[in-house]
C-alpha cells in the first residue's frame, strides 16, 4: 500500500473512541494531581523571534476541546506577552502545539496552559540569539525506557545555563518488553508487545513522556529534535528496517504511523513532508543543520564486505539533502556548523576487534562515497569550523574530523594538518551498550585496539561504557565537548561519576583535551 493508503488507514483508525487512544495500563501510571496535564509542557525550535510550546491534554470523551495558552516574561505570569486558545481533538491524541510568533531573541520567556479552569505547570524556554558570545547546548541521545532510569534528564533539568537540548534520536525503543530473567530490566515497556500500530506507538510516547525527569528536562528546557531508527524500527531506511518482519504489515503504514505520532509528542516544526530536516539559526556563533540520514533517502545496509558498498547510487542523505547540507555549510556566516546528526560520521577500522565486521556498516561507513562527496565539497570550499554531532552508538567518542585519516599526506594528528572540524559523538542516556555486556577493563582494551595510532589515528577520545549527556560550548575562540557520565542508570540518583573535556579551536580544529 503506498503513501495515501496509508494516510487513509491513519486516518480512519483516528475515528475509534477516545478509550483507543492508549494502553488501558497508561492509564493506571497517571498522577492524579496533575489532570488534566499528565504530561506536563514542553517546548522546541526556538528561532530568533518564535519558539513552539506543547502541551497533552487528558480528555475521557472524544469532544474536541478548547486549551487557552499564555506567554509571560516572568514566572509569575504577570508581564504576558502573546496569549491564545485553540483546539484539540482525538485526531491529534489531544496533543497542542503552538509556534508563538513576535517574541525577542536570546530571552527566557515563562508559559502555561489551560482547560476547564485548570492550569497546566509553568514551562520555561528560550529564543535563540541575534548576536551572542557563547552557546551551550546539551546533546543527548538514547532513552530506552528499559535500559534504565533517565538520570542525565535530571541533571540537564537541574542547569540553569543552556540554551538548548539538541536530541539526536532513539526518543522511543520500539521493542517489547525485556522478559529475561537473566538480564532483567530495571522498568518494562508498555505495552509488552513490539509497537506496531497506531495506539501502539502513541502508548509508547505517553509512557516514556511520564517520566518526571524527562518531562522536566522538557518544562525548562527548548528541546531540536531529529529522529533515529528506533522512533520508527531497528536498523531502518527507506524502504524498511531489519526489525521489520514479513508479517509485521507494511513498512509503509508503519512509518506514516511513526512520523504522524513523532509529530504529535514532539514540540517540533510542523511541516507538510513531516520530514525533521531544518536549519536552526543560532545567530553569528552557530548554524544547526539537522538531518535525516534515516527514512528520507537511505538505501538498505549492505554487508561490510559486500561490493555494493562502494556504489555511488547508494545513498544515506539523498541527492536533494545532500545539495541543501553542503550548500548551507559553504555559505553558512556562522563561526561554527553544526551538523546534528545520528549515525557516526568518521571512518572506523574495527577489523583488529571483528574480521566480519570491519566496520559498522549501518554507519556512514555503510555508504562511504557520499560521505566522501560531502567532505570534497568542504575542502573544496576550504570550509573548516565544522563540528558533527552524533548519537546512536551508546558510546562517547572524539574525532578529528579528517577525511581518509591512514593517509599520511591527508592527515597529521600533531599539527592538525587536514583537519576541518571535530566530530562528537555523545553516550546512550540509558540505552544498553558495550557497558552491559563485558566488564569496564575489558571495553578498555576494546577502547585500546579501536585507538591504535596506526588504525584510527583520529580517534582521540573513548568512553565506551557509561551513560550520560554531553554539553556542547561555543565561542568565538573554541568548541568545546564536556561529556558528563551518571553514576549508575540502574536507579534513580542526580550523582554522576566523571566527566571528560576537549575542545577544538576555532580554524585550528585539532582536538586538544582540556585540563
Ligand atoms: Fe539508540
Amino acid at each position: 500500500m503506498k503513501f495515501f493508503g496509508c494516510l487513509f488507514l491513519v486516518f480512519t483508525s483516528s475515528l475509534l473512541s477516545a478509550q483507543n487512544l492508549f494502553d488501558k495500563e497508561i492509564s493506571n501510571l497517571l498522577d492524579p494531581a496533575l489532570k488534566p496535564f499528565y504530561f506536563g509542557v514542553a517546548s522546541g525550535d526556538p528561532q530568533q523571534n518564535s519558539v513552539i510550546i506543547w502541551t497533552k491534554v487528558w480528555n475521557d470523551t472524544a469532544k474536541m476541546i478548547t486549551v487557552s495558552w499564555e506567554v509571560a516574561t516572568d514566572s509569575a505570569m504577570t508581564h504576558v506577552v502573546a496569549s491564545n486558545e485553540i483546539y484539540t481533538s482525538f485526531s491529534s491524541a489531544f496533543t497542542a502545539k503552538i509556534l508563538v510568533l513576535g517574541l525577542q531573541p536570546a530571552t527566557t520567556y515563562f508559559y502555561r496552559f489551560e482547560t476547564g479552569g485548570i492550569f497546566s505547570p509553568i514551562g520555561r524556554t528560550k529564543t535563540a540569539p541575534v548576536q551572542a558570545e557563547q552557546l551551550r547546548f546539551a546533546v543527548v541521545s538514547c532513552n530506552n525506557f528499559e535500559g534504565g532510569y533517565f538520570n542525565a534528564y535530571r541533571l540537564i533539568a537541574n542547569r540553569n545555563d543552556i540554551d538548548a537540548v539538541l536530541h539526536l534520536g532513539d526518543y522511543i525503543y520500539e521493542y517489547g518488553a525485556n522478559k529475561s530473567k537473566k538480564h532483567p530490566s530495571v522498568r518494562q515497556h508498555i505495552p509488552e508487545h513490539e509497537i506496531l500500530n497506531l495506539q501502539d506507538y502513541r502508548s509508547r510516547y505517553a509512557q516514556y513522556r511520564l517520566d518526571k525527569d524527562l518531562q522536566e528536562a522538557h518544562r525548562l528546557h527548548p528541546f531540536i529534535n531529529v529522529w533515529d531508527d528506533h522512533e520508527f524500527a531497528n536498523d531502518a531506511y527507506k524502504d524498511g528496517a531489519k526489525n521489520q518482519q514479513a508479517d509485521e504489515g507494511d513498512w509503509e503504514v508503519r512509518k506514516a504511523i511513526a512520523k504522524k505520532v513523532y509529530f504529535e509528542w514532539i514540540p517540533i516544526t510542523d511541516n507538510v513532508e513531516e520530514s525533521v530536516i531544518r536549519k536552526m539559526s543560532y545567530g553569528n556563533l552557530a548554524d544547526v543543520f539537522m538531518i535525516d540520514t534515516r527514512v528520507e533517502e537511505r538505501c538498505k545496509q549492505v554487508d561490510p564486505y559486500d561490493t555494493l558498498l562502494q556504489c555511488t547510487t547508494r545513498t544515506i542523505l539523498g541527492a536533494k539533502q545532500t545539495a541543501w547540507l553542503t550548500q548551507g555549510v559553504e555559505h553558512s556566516a556562522a563561526h561554527w556548523k553544526v551538523i546534528a546528526n545520528q549515525v557516526v560520521f568518521s571512518e572506523l577500522d574495527a577489523h583488529q576487534l571483528t574480521k566480519k565486521s570491519r566496520i559498522n556498516a549501518d554507519a556512514w561507513d555503510g555508504y562511504p562515497e557520499e560521505r566522501k562527496e560531502l567532505f570534497d565539497s568542504f575542502y573544496a570550499n576550504n570550509t573548516k569550523n565544522i563540528i558533527i554531532i552524533t548519537g546512536d552508538i551508546h558510546l562517547s567518542w572524539g574525532f578529528d574530523l579528517v577525511f581518509n585519516p591512514t593517509n599520511k599526506n591527508n592527515y597529521n594528528q600533531k599539527t592538525g594538518k587536514g583537519v576541518i572540524g571535530a566530530e562528537y559523538v555523545v553516550p546512550s542516556v540509558s540505552s544498553n551498550g558495550l557497558g552491559e555486556r563485558i566488564p569496564r577493563f575489558l571495553a578498555n582494551i576494546v577502547a585500546l585496539i579501536l585507538g591504535r595510532k596506526a588504525i584510527n589515528p583520529h580517534l582521540r577520545f573513548q568512553n565506551l561504557v557509561d551513560h550520560g549527556y554531553m554539553i556542547l560550548d561555543l565561542n568565538n575562540e573554541r568548541a568545546n565537548a564536556t561529556w558528563y557520565f551518571c553514576k549508575t542508570v540502574r536507579k534513580r540518583t542526580e550523582k554522576f561519576s566523571d566527566k571528560d573535556s576537549w575542545s577544538t579551536k576555532w580554524n585550528e580544529n585539532r582536538l586538544v583535551k582540556e585540563k
